[in-house]
């Protein structure tokens, strides 16, 4: 129930992953047609564990014996050996293998094993989703910084959470920053240096770990030096809600269960769209004003990354997601408010924002109170409905210049 309107779409992306990911995107070859998935059972799987440097596991039920979700279990399992082969040519560490079963109740129960570690694999089930993560995890789980390139290439990832430290060597505390990296990889991106010029541009001192919240400015500075394994885990952990966070096919299911007491702030703007991008900026701006608000955080949607859910979503919500949106989600029973932003010219200013951001967080605005009646729930006024959309004329805004 309670991922009840995300599960339903992976079920939709299921189904048409395939004739996407073969025609573009990764350019996968095309599929030989070959099995590569074990069948783990409690016999074999000791000796699988001991032979790959990389499994991926998925549980699931017996196969079942209606026709549909049979078709669904074939399909997917036809998803995992294309990944898996594919994955092989690039990877070129030929032992790697994905036994990959098929989970049909609870999509997400895909566990990639690494040395004597337990990934949980939490993000949409398509296959160039899932190729990425097994790359990612085959990586180092720190990454150097040693070039001013290289730096701005990191400065440049506002969308993530990042630490980086500074260090002596690799005989150092770095030992105790890349043990913590471990915990959180690929989730949460490691990086240090042992450049002196690299820390002085980020005003790192020795053994200093820095903290980068999505978005902020100013990184936060992990409290003491030098740092223990623990010290670096409980500050992320405290610490990676973050104010404005970005959905991602990688970690949907993560965030989306990472609610705040049974509800999202669900934010959709297009980056590319120019209303999109102006009320992206206004939610940057909010964000950095709240950041210290441990109860606020906000999902930001861009539809252009999730093509196959958008219209989903535009019915669930009664939403015109061509236009940036905001709103409450109830994550139970997926009933909604969105603030109206459907005055054209309109976008609500940052005060403004943060004006309503405070009505649903003390629970004046709330997804409950229209719910007296089913009637009610059809036009009530506050929703953007088809009509305010339809409104939408841009003679009109061009005239409006003047
Ligand atoms: C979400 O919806 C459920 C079911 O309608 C309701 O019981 C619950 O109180 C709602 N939660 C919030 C925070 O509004």
């Amino acid at each position: 129930m309670q991922q009840m309107w995300l599960s339903l779409l992976s079920g939709l992306c299921l189904r048409l992953v395939l004739p996407c990911s073969a025609e573009e995107g990764l350019e996968f070859p095309n599929f030989d047609g070959k099995d590569r998935v074990l069948d783990i059972t409690e016999r074999n799987y000791k000796k699988a564990l001991k032979r790959y440097d990389l499994l991926c596991l998925f549980y699931h039920e017996p196969v079942p014996a209606n026709k549909g979700l049979q078709k669904r279990f074939q399909m997917t399992e036809l998803v995992l050996e294309v990944i898996q082969w594919v994955y092989r040519g690039w990877g070129e560490r030929k032992e790697t293998v994905c036994w990959c079963e098929v989970c049909l109740e609870e999509v997400g129960s895909l566990y990639v094993f690494k040395d004597d570690r337990v990934i949980e694999f939490d993000g949409e089930l398509s296959s160039d989703t899932l190729v990425e993560f097994l790359l990612d995890v085959l990586e180092d789980p720190v990454e150097m910084i040693n070039s001013a390139m290289e730096l701005r290439a990191f400065e440049r990832m506002e969308e993530d959470i990042r630490l980086i430290g500074y260090f002596k060597g690799e005989d150092s505390y770095y030992k105790a920053f890349q043990e913590a990296s471990e915990r959180f990889q690929p989730y949460i991106k490691f990086f240090a240096t042992f450049d002196k010029s690299v820390a002085k541009h980020l005003s790192l001192k020795m053994n200093e770990v820095n903290f980068y919240e999505p978005f902020m400015e100013e990184p936060a500075i992990l409290p003491g030096r030098p740092l223990s394994e623990m010290d670096i885990v409980e500050f992320v952990n405290q610490h990676r809600r973050a104010t404005l966070r970005k959905l991602r096919a990688e970690n949907m299911f993560e965030t989306w269960e990472d609610d705040m007491d049974g509800i999202h702030i669900v934010a959709f703007a297009e980056e590319e769209d120019p209303d999109g991008y102006e009320f992206l900026e206004i939610l940057k701006d909010v964000a950095r004003d709240n950041t210290n608000n441990p109860e606020l955080s906000i999902v930001w949607i861009d539809p252009d990354d999730f093509p196959l859910l958008t219209t989903y979503w535009e019915k669930t919500f009664k939403l015109d997601l061509f236009r940036p949106q905001i709103g409450v989600v109830n994550v139970t029973d997926a009933d909604s408010v969105w603030l109206d932003m459907s005055n054209d010219e309109d976008l609500p200013t940052p005060e403004e924002l943060e004006d309503w951001i405070e009505d649903v967080l003390s629970g004046r605005v709330n997804t409950e109170d229209d719910d007296e009646s089913a009637d009610d729930r059809e036009h009530p006024d506050s929703y953007v409905t088809e009509d305010s959309s339809e409104s939408h004329d841009p003679d009109e805004e061009e005239d409006s210049d003047d």
